[in-house]
């Protein structure tokens, strides 16, 4: 039996958890389905911290400036000046509902990362920001009783009705079947798709599900091209590339190359501190010019009492790794770390499918342009979740929810005799091992032609949801990077090296239609 409430937000993240307090207020029943247990998300193990211009020395232009540098020329002027004055706002109303973000002497502490021009990172438990970010809107989010928050929960797919999106399909974990539930409207806060590369600092839920989703219903996917590698992720044989913050650079950590010489002087003058794009592909040509696969963060000039108390997540995962951070040098290499592009929305989370909203990294906001600023994305999921939830109330509230309406029947998903978990299993590995291989850090036409090349093999085989899911993504990621003749941000083409202003636009992917560009993503 199909299921019926007022709205329905996929994904318990920053972004989904904001939005979904902000349509309780409304008194709405909101139905928060979500992949794994209700804490699983990038949210949860997110470490430098969250934005803020709250210091005495710190103003708004100057955090709107540092965001705009970063983002290498792409940033929607109106989208940051909304993140950094909607940041300020939001951030305390969360320490008001109770987040513990760390203090000396009652005053709230400020660290500093790459390319900010003010130590205005807040951080808590040291180096475990978002797991108490999580923490804190969960129990706020349980207070409204009209939220039910459904784990286990996987979305498949979004019901449409005459081009409006009314509900969604999902994998229902007690009946363990497929079910269908209806609103009168729903929002995607389903995070980003790290997993969509061989090394990524992502949890496994990060597979780009909501990307995906919305793009086969219709709605337009705006810079797909551009990811970012965060430079210094844990490279240990066989093991997850686990982070090591930037913060740690912040707080003095020193990259090193195999013969112990520090190595960034060669390439920025910003050294350590230099955008994470530079520092990425610094590191990758530090790598091959000493032939190495990983090259060394270097935290030793720092005590070891001081390291625990600031990075004790850090300290106790290296030594589960037998490394001392205080003592050892650390290898490290980057990895996939954040999509800056996604669902093309305006500044109230709206996509350009009626009914249908975004929030968080499954968007393009057009606040982070070519390159986000670090620290950036869990300032945007609680600006733009709380102002989604919003609109929806006001666009929707006295629409009527269209339960029981079947899905525009060019949008179903084409369903075959499921294939089995292993085959799902090995084509992601693939699709991984290309991604990392051929649109990854560097690319070329030659690259990107054979990856796209090896994407339409793959996908004549016989694929599940998730599965074709994950290679129409792939796909977009390779198609904006081919499209885009330059190099802007995180994006870096070995054959167009420099940037050039005739692509000062932004990628327009939408299906069934060639890509097109857009000057701004606001619509
Ligand atoms: P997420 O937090 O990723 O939440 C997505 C949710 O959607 C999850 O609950 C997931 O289970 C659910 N979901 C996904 N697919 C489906 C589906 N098909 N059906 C149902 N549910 C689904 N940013 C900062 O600003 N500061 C930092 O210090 C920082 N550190 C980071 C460290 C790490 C290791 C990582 C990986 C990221 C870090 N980031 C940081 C980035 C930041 O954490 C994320 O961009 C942000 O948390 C995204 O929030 P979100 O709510 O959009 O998505
Ligand atoms: C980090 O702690 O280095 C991650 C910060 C971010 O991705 O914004």
């Amino acid at each position: 039996m199909a299921l019926e409430t007022d709205y329905i937000v996929i994904g318990s993240g920053v972004a989904g958890l904001r939005a979904s307090i902000e349509l309780a207020k409304s008194g709405a029943r909101v139905t928060v389905l979500t992949k794994d247990k209700a804490s699983e998300s990038n949210t949860e193990y997110a470490q430098g911290g969250v934005a803020v211009v709250l210091s005495d020395d710190d103003n708004a232009e100057l955090h709107e400036e540092d965001t705009l540098v970063a983002g290498a020329g792409l940033c929607d002027t109106e989208a940051v000046e909304t993140l950094v004055t909607g940041g300020t706002k939001y951030i305390k109303q969360l320490i008001e509902w109770g987040t513990e973000f760390d203090r000396e002497g009652g005053k709230l502490v400020f660290t500093q990362e790459a390319a900010h021009s003010r130590r205005r990172i807040l951080h808590a438990h040291g180096d475990s920001t978002g797991k108490e970010i999580v923490r804190a809107l969960i129990a706020r989010a349980r207070q409204e009783k009209r939220i039910f928050l459904m784990p286990f929960a996987n979305t498949e797919s979004l019901i449409l009705h005459e081009g409006r999106c009314v509900g969604v399909r999902f994998l229902d974990p007690i009946l363990r079947a497929p079910r269908e539930i209806f609103a009168k409207g729903v929002i995607l806060c389903t995070g980003g798709a790290g997993q969509l590369y061989l090394h990524t600092t992502n949890p496994s839920v990060a597979t780009g599900d909501g990307m995906a989703m919305a793009y086969f219903a219709g709605a337009e996917m705006a810079d797909m091209e551009f990811v970012q590698f965060h430079p210094t992720a844990l490279n240990l044989e066989n093991a997850p590339r686990f982070l090591l913050s930037e913060a740690m650079r912040g707080e003095g950590g020193i990259l090193r190359n195999k013969f112990g010489e520090r190595f960034m002087g060669n390439y920025d003058e910003r050294l350590e501190l230099a955008p994470r794009d530079i520092v990425s592909r610094s590191i990758v040509a530090e790598m091959r010019k000493t032939g190495t696969r990983h090259v060394f963060l270097d935290m030793t000039a720092l005590s070891e009492e001081y390291l625990k108390e600031r990075f004790p997540k850090i300290y106790e995962t290296c030594k589960f790794y037998d490394l001392n951070i205080a003592k050892d040098l650390l290898p490290v290499s980057p990895a996939s770390h954040y999509c800056m592009g996604g669902i093309r929305t305006d500044l109230h989370g709206r996509s350009t499918v009626a009914g249908l909203y975004a929030a968080g990294e499954v968007t393009c906001t057009g606040v982070h342009g070519a390159n986000r600023l670090a620290s950036n994305s869990l300032l945007e999921g609680l600006v733009f979740g709380a102002r989604a939830g919003e609109a929806m109330i006001t666009d929707n509230g006295k629409w009527k929810v269209e339960s029981g309406k079947s899905t525009d029947e060019d949008q179903k998903p084409k369903t075959k005799d499921q294939p089995s978990e292993g085959i799902a299993t090995a084509v992601k590995k693939r699709v991984k091992r290309v991604m990392w291989e051929r649109v990854g850090i560097l690319r070329d036409k030659d690259s990107l032609n054979r990856a796209l090349q090896e994407f339409r093999q793959i996908e004549k085989a016989n694929l599940s949801i998730s599965s074709r899911n994950f290679v129409t993504l792939a796909k977009l990621v390779a198609k904006g990077a081919l499209w885009r003749e330059e190099s802007r941000g995180g994006h870096f083409r070995n054959d167009f090296p420099e940037r050039d202003e005739r692509f000062r636009v932004h990628s327009i992917q939408k299906l069934g239609a060639e890509i097109s560009s857009s000057e701004k993503i606001n619509f």
